[in-house]
């Protein structure tokens, strides 16, 4: 299904780690189809030149100098939509003017939070496709959510607990937006609805699995009117050591891993955004050392509010888990997960994390904190059923929680569960599975996407190509 190397495609990253990672695991799968791929990035959170040599990067001015960016908000985000679209269009129409007969830019594939590239796409009479990071489940939730936000907010406090309507087994405590003193502010709706809405790309890939998310991927389809392509899961199509980290992993944690035994170890890690307080940092290294399980903790540099690193741990804390306990401040999570020493992942349930773990048959502790983490806990513990979700952050529930993973015949079953459910990926990737059939299928689909769009032409692609829903369909182009 290999195309002509001549092809090239222009990927444009969101800057956070979560978002990097799979654009980067998209490039390298692309260019093992026979693609060119050029990365446009910002000058923030820029990729690791050296670890992609097979890719040309370009890198924008995104306007974000002297910006805190710790935490990026709606400002800084908007900022660098505005701030990028000059250097990218410029960077095209460099590209378009010396570009030669069978050497062609065939599109663009922006993630969703990248907004402005609709506006140059269209400009410029280039396709564009969005790249999904998230699940299908929570897009769903968004998207259904945002189509009567009147039905949802503002809510009461005594609804926390109850269902949200139409979204089984989400609970108002579980929307995955930005939600001030019960409701969505106006802005913060805008901009959900933004990255929300696809403009006029003319498809979307997505880090998910047909099979797993079929329904869900149905519905949307529905709504967005685009061929989509559910290629993933992206961390089991790269090698496990494609780096794509910003942050330096300390890889001595896994000569640490080396001398554990097997299935003993639980990994605890939150991922590159979430912060925590110093209250549940210390309620955690107790539940930790309570549980008597071997543990590999990463506690990110700013990950607890108001302290640098592990400072905040209680006094003499590493010295009494002794080797029992090992701390970093960022490990290699993919090679940690395919270790055969770790047995259960305490996590915060970001998409990457949660393919990761599924990807190497590793049960879960789900303790979201904001955004879609919180849609992946509730699939995780109530509808796959692979996870147990933690709720209070209390030393003796954590402790609690812990043995119940790593030692219990209820534990036991979710290990059964989450085997199952890598073996359906791995089938999902063979020939004739339907990841790798949908990956020819956007391979052939982005072969033949005319390189400039006049005004409404049709693009002709197949939905979801597999054999669940073999029609075809048919796309205005931008107008
Ligand atoms: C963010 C959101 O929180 C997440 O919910 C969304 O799906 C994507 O954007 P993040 O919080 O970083 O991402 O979580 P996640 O999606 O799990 O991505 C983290 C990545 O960092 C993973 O690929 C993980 O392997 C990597 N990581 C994490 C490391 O390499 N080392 C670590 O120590 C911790």
């Amino acid at each position: 299904m290999k195309v002509e190397r001549k092809q090239s495609v222009v990927l444009v990253p969101f800057l956070l780690q979560g978002h990097l990672t799979p654009m980067l695991q998209l490039g390298s799968i692309l260019h093992s189809q026979g693609f060119s791929v050029i990365v446009a990035h910002t000058q923030h959170n820029a990729p690791n030149y050296s670890n992609h040599p097979e890719f040309v990067f370009h890198s924008m001015d995104d306007g974000l100098k002297g910006m805190d960016m710790s935490f990026p908000g709606l400002k800084s985000i908007y900022r660098m939509n505005e701030s990028c679209k000059a250097p990218l269009r410029n960077y095209l129409v460099r590209m378009m003017e010396e570009e030669e007969e069978g050497d062609q830019l065939a599109c663009i594939i922006y993630d969703n939070v990248m907004f402005f590239v609709d506006d140059v796409a269209t400009q410029l009479k280039l396709p564009s496709i969005v790249l999904r990071t998230f699940s299908a489940a929570c897009m769903h939730s968004m998207v259904t959510i945002f189509q009567q936000p009147e039905k949802y907010f503002p809510f009461e406090d005594s609804q926390l607990l109850d269902p949200l309507p139409e979204l089984h087994p989400l609970r108002f405590k579980d929307v995955p937006i930005h939600v001030i003193n019960n409701t969505v502010p106006e802005p913060v709706l805008d901009f959900y609805k933004r990255i929300n809405d696809i403009g006029s790309s003319v498809a979307t890939i997505w880090n998910t699995m047909q099979d797993l998310e079929n329904s869900m991927l149905l519905r949307l389809q529905k709504h967005y009117k685009v061929p989509f392509f559910p290629i993933g899961p992206f961390p089991k199509m790269v090698p496990l050591a494609s780096l794509t980290s910003i942050l330096e992993e300390d890889n001595s944690c896994i000569e640490w891993l080396d001398r554990q035994t097997p299935n003993s170890v639980l990994y605890v890690s939150l991922g590159s955004l979430v912060r925590i307080d110093e209250k549940e940092l210390i309620e955690t290294a107790w539940g930790l050392a309570n549980s008597e399980q071997p543990f590999l903790w990463v506690i990110r540099p700013g990950s607890v509010s108001g302290f640098q690193c592990a400072e905040a741990l209680p006094d003499g804390y590493e010295e009494m888990v002794g080797e029992r306990g090992r701390i970093v401040k960022w490990a290699p999570q993919k090679q940690v997960l395919a270790h055969p020493a770790i047995a259960g992942f305490f996590t915060h349930c970001g998409w990457n994390s949660t393919l990761e773990s599924i990807c190497e048959q590793v049960p879960m502790i789900c303790r979201p904190s904001l955004a879609d983490q919180l849609v992946n806990a509730r699939y995780l513990s109530q509808i796959y059923k692979v996870g147990f979700e933690l709720e209070v952050m209390e030393r003796t529930v954590i402790e609690k929680t812990i043995r119940k993973l790593m030692l219990s015949e209820e534990g036991k079953d979710v290990k059964k569960r989450v085997i199952d459910m890598k073996q359906n990926i791995v089938a999902a990737m063979q020939i004739d599975g339907t990841s790798h059939k949908n990956l020819k299928d956007l391979v052939d689909f982005i072969s033949a996407l005319p390189s400039r769009l006049p005004p409404a032409t049709p693009v002709v692609g197949a939905i979801m190509s597999s054999n669940h829903t073999p029609s075809k369909c048919i796309i205005e182009s931008r107008s």
